[in-house]
């Protein structure tokens, strides 16, 4: 089966083209166009602005990718389109469109094109949790059955922070999530304070590097609570309250970088090794944005060590930790549900059904 997968829930508009070969997942071709740098201008997304950067690049970006696929020169918009439709018609069997959650406005553009390429070219459709694919990211580039079940899945992004147990891919449970602020949007909010281009994460993830060591300390909000959920307003409020106080140099920047993302860490990393224990999991999925964190897997790793936990720890390669449409198309090939495009809308409160 060989599918074309569309993602436009946030600023990143992307499409894919996947197949399953051999029992892996793999990525034919793979474009993502980002309204980003807009976004950093204004330190954050104005879902208006998101939205209409979307409406001009879905299209050209789906041709994009099919004509990748088959390794076609573009010629001019006119032909390239007539040659996507073709490509469409002759060697794709379904596509996949994220559905939800994400900013309405984005998620419309990506639903409603898919909907027409389906009336217009006779494909099924396969809507497909945003979320969920996160996780599923893990699975381009590796056997199936390297990932075994029971599973506890960690899905740390801009928008969500939530830690769920897999019985089987259909069999789950909701574990915990944020209260507040998701782990990302946190990371954001105070590169947002100490000036670090937008999105944050990676500029943290290189300056908490530089620092190494710090005497200075977070505290891990909601670490002690015999729950799994998160919190992490406060701890943006006590870095607001620091910054406040102190003349910023850089080496300061590194040092609070590097507290931060500590701050952070420990408490992701508790409550998942936690979660794994109870519910006799020996393998752990990590997914969404804040997974490209090399930091968070080596982190994770080692404090299961520490705790003898015999673990297999996944996170998904870089290129695919944020926002994609090949983890999309992932998790269509692996567990998706083929649709007629009138069944469904989009959903942009889409959560864990
Ligand atoms: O999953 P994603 O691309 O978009 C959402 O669905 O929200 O996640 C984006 C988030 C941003 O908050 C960004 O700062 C964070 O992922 N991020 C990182 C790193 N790379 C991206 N956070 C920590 N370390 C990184 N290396
Ligand atoms: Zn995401």
């Amino acid at each position: 089966m060989r599918i074309l997968s569309i993602e436009s829930s946030c600023d990143e508009t992307g499409a894919a083209v996947v197949e399953k070969i051999d029992d892996t997942v793999v990525v034919l071709s793979n474009t993502l166009a980002s309204s980003s740098d807009m976004h950093a201008a204004t330190g954050g997304i104005i879902p208006e602005n998101a939205a209409r950067e979307q409406v001009k690049s879905i299209i050209p970006v789906i041709i994009d990718a099919l004509l990748k696929y088959k390794n076609i020169k573009t010629v001019s918009s006119n032909k390239d389109f007539t040659t996507a439709s073709k490509i469409i018609k002759d060697e794709i069997d379904s596509i996949a469109v994220t559905y939800g959650p994400g900013l309405i406005g984005s998620l419309i553009i990506g639903v409603e094109t898919v909907k027409t390429i389906s009336f217009a070219l006779q494909k099924p459709v396969i809507p497909v949790n945003h979320l969920l694919a996160h996780l599923y990211a893990n699975y381009i580039n590796r056997k199936t059955t390297d990932i075994n079940f029971p599973f506890v899945g960690l899905i740390v992004s801009g928008g969500h922070t939530d830690l769920l147990y897999f019985k089987s891919h259909t069999d789950f449970k909701w574990l915990g999530g944020t209260r507040d602020d998701a782990a990302g949007e946190a990371i954001d909010k105070i590169g947002r304070m100490l000036d670090l281009p937008y999105p944050a994460g990676p500029e943290m993830e290189k300056r908490a590097k530089n620092a190494k060591e710090s005497h200075l300390k977070f505290q891990s909000p909601m670490i002690g609570s015999k729950d799994y959920d998160f919190s992490f307003s406060g701890l943006k409020a006590e870095v607001m309250r620091f910054v406040k106080n102190n003349t910023l140099t850089e080496e300061l920047k590194d040092q609070i970088c590097y507290a931060v993302q500590s701050a952070i860490f420990k408490v992701l990393i508790k409550k998942t090794l936690e979660s794994s224990a109870e519910y006799n999991c020996d393998t752990i999925l990590l997914g969404g944005g804040v997974s490209a964190s090399a930091t968070l897997l080596e982190s994770m790793k080692q404090e299961s060590r520490i705790k003898n936990q015999e673990l297999r720890i996944f996170s998904p390669e870089k290129q695919y930790a944020t926002d994609n449409a090949a983890m999309i198309g992932a998790y269509a090939l692996i567990n998706g549900e083929e649709k007629n495009w009138k069944e469904f809308k989009s959903n942009p409160e889409l959560y864990f059904a």
